[in-house]
């Protein structure tokens, strides 16, 4: 049995922050690609960008990710950039789990990114990197999720509500 719920959106969406309020209203594990890959590694994201390359960072993605595909009954957050690959991409549309996309908005997230976590690929002018990077992957977000949350202005529980309106 494939995850209960696969949650994706760009970094600031609150991936992690909604993801853990369903799978405590559901009772299931939440799991989160980002933190599976820093227990995996030992140091953190920011830590394997500098030292290991983004490269690496993408190989330890992809076999977190099928692993993690493969896992019975969880809440799982991709990271942003998880599902890109072709891989991903059809792995993701041909597994059963819900995939819900937390839509947000440049000005909504911008408060969000840039100093409140380690993001190495908005080290530099954060608003013009995420606005690049969801050029390319808005259509993918869209063309994999089943469906699409609007996130912008609302509180996290009200979000996750609606998630776990979907899913019922
Ligand atoms: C990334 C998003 C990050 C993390 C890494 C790369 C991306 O995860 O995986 O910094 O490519 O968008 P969050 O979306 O959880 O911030």
């Amino acid at each position: 049995m494939p995850p209960r719920l696969i949650l994706i959106g760009p970094m600031g969406c609150g991936k992690t922050t909604i993801g853990k309020i369903v799978a405590e209203n559901l009772n299931l594990p939440f799991r989160d690609t980002d933190l599976l890959i820093e227990e995996e590694e030992k140091k953190s994201v920011s830590e394997i960008f500098l030292e290991d390359g983004e490269e690496k960072f993408r190989l330890l993605e992809k076999s977190v990710l099928r692993k993690e595909l493969l896992s019975d009954e969880t809440v799982l957050a991709l990271g942003g950039g998880a599902p890109i690959s072709m891989d991903a991409q059809s792995a993701l549309r041909a597994i059963a789990s819900p995939v819900v996309y937390l839509q947000i908005s440049l000005a909504n997230v911008a408060p969000r990114i840039g100093f409140n976590r380690d993001r190495p690929l908005l080290l530099h002018n954060p608003r013009g990197q995420w606005e690049t990077l969801m050029q390319e992957r808005r259509p993918i977000y869209e063309a994999i999720a089943d469906t699409v949350i609007d996130v912008n202005g609302k509180e996290p529980d009200v979000i996750a509500s609606e998630v776990l309106e979907f899913l019922t």
